[in-house]
């Protein structure tokens, strides 16, 4: 039965999106899990602004694919759930922190929307693609990295071409980073990569290292493009699924793809350039340790914990770490939730992520000025058995916060999740905290 305080709505995706809690803050959050409405024909239910801001323009939502689309992160929060959150939940001009940023969607929408933006996580990649997805260097900075992309991504064909015209089977270059001990690493990556497309990829990368000598910034961009096409050139099936697949990959189409990639984020951050406002600031750092980042305070959280036992981002970005050379150990040992460290001990583990999660909760609260908003989107999962998110995270709150706003969706139950949820929905919610004290 609906009580009174919960209302309905219908939604294209997982059916219907509930809500309860406080009327303009549980509007806004069915809406913004109501994913399947347009962007551009949407406007935004506003809770700290009154009057909703103007919604993108089609120009704009174009872009925002560009941005978004430029690098595969499992579990990214959907762009129009990220802007709907942050343009409901702050001001224009306030400060956003996500402290679980991953791919950085949120500090992109934020950046979008004229916020102040702090990103913080504990995967090195995460911290470096989020960076280069809000890159909004001048004009001459962005142009000189789309040349530069071009450029090696041109030379990489010809030297293609006319390696194979000569006949030259020469062996790839083999491409050595710093600190990182080159037959360890050809164990590694070796039988994920037919030759010719290893051949094309280490070319590409030694490239980057030569502009990384007089720019690093440069560099950087054009490796997160490299870092965007690996999967889709190798024979690991996706992020998700580390199977070995037998994929044809034409001679020429890693170099091209690459030079691609870099116009789609360049095209993407040309767009994001238009919002005048500060580069969002990016943190390699624990979610449980934000205090020893000295944060200003924040006006609004808007971010994604991981769900429990449901990923295993180290896992899933290790061929990267190892090709692009990513130190990870940090990482490795500090991932909260990863399913890998359900396998074991489930019900030690189910301990350790509860804890994990309240000192990330206790961490955010803290980072919020008084009166401030934090909204969480989480999961339902299975860990060893089912999780339900909501019940996870009111668990861990303390006296500082109030929630003011609660919606959710039901998903689909996959497989075993059917006979382990029972009768109970898998659901997806939103959740608002309001820090009171
Ligand atoms: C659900 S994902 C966030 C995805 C993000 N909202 C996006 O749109 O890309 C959860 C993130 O938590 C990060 N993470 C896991 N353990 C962490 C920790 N101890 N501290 C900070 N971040 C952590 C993971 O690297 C991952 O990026």
């Amino acid at each position: 039965m609906t009580s009174p305080r919960e209302r309905r709505s219908l939604t294209h995706v997982g059916g219907e999106a509930r809500r309860s809690g406080q009327g303009v803050y549980a509007s806004l959050l069915a809406h913004a899990l109501d994913v399947e409405s347009s962007i551009a024909g949407s406007e935004s239910t506003s809770a700290a602004t009154g009057p909703a801001e103007p919604a993108p323009s089609p120009a704009e939502a174009a872009a925002r694919a560009h941005v978004h689309g430029f690098h595969t992160y499992p579990a990214r929060m959907h762009p129009t759930t990220a802007a709907r959150l942050v343009l409901g939940l702050s001001r224009r001009g306030d400060t956003v922190l996500d402290p679980f940023c991953g791919s950085g969607t949120v500090l992109v929408e934020a950046k979008r929307g004229g916020r102040r933006a702090l990103g913080v996580d504990l995967n090195p990649l995460a911290v470096r693609l989020a960076r280069v997805k809000t890159w909004t260097a001048p004009v001459p900075r962005r142009k000189r990295a789309r040349e530069l992309g071009r450029g090696i991504a041109g030379d990489v064909l010809v030297a293609g071409r006319e390696a194979r015209r000569a006949g030259a089977a020469a062996p790839p270059p083999v491409r050595a980073p710093e600190g990182f001990d080159p037959n360890a690493r050809q164990r590694r990556i070796g039988k994920w990569f037919a030759p010719h497309v290893r051949r094309e990829l280490e070319s590409i990368a030694g490239a980057i290292d030569e502009v990384a000598q007089d720019d690093a910034e440069l560099a950087e961009v054009l490796l997160m493009a490299l870092s965007g096409i690996l999967y889709k050139v190798s024979h690991r099936r996706s992020d998700t699924d580390p199977s070995w697949v037998e994929r044809a990959v034409a001679r020429g189409a890693a170099a091209r793809l690459f030079g691609d990639r870099v116009e789609m984020i360049i095209a993407g951050l040309d767009d994001l350039a238009r919002v005048p406002g500060p580069l969002p600031q990016v943190f390699e750092a624990d979610a449980r340790a934000l205090d020893t980042l000295k944060l200003p305070p924040v006006r609004a959280v808007i971010t994604s914990p991981p769900y429990a036992g449901t990923y295993d981002y180290a896992e899933q970005h290790r061929l990267r770490f190892d090709f692009l050379g990513i130190r990870h150990r940090a990482f490795t040992e500090g991932e909260l939730g990863a399913r890998r460290s359900f396998v074991a001990n489930s019900a030690a583990a189910t301990t350790r992520w509860r804890a994990g999660l309240g000192d990330a909760v206790s961490a955010l609260v803290g980072a919020l000025e008084v009166g401030g908003l934090a909204a969480l989107v989480v999961g339902d999962s299975i860990a060893g058995r089912p999780c339900f998110a909501d019940e996870d995270l009111r668990a861990v709150l303390d006296d500082r916060v109030e929630v003011v706003g609660w919606a959710w969706q039901a998903r689909p139950k996959l497989g075993p999740e059917r006979h382990l949820f029972g009768d109970r929905p898998k659901r997806e919610h939103i959740i608002v905290l309001h820090r009171a004290r």
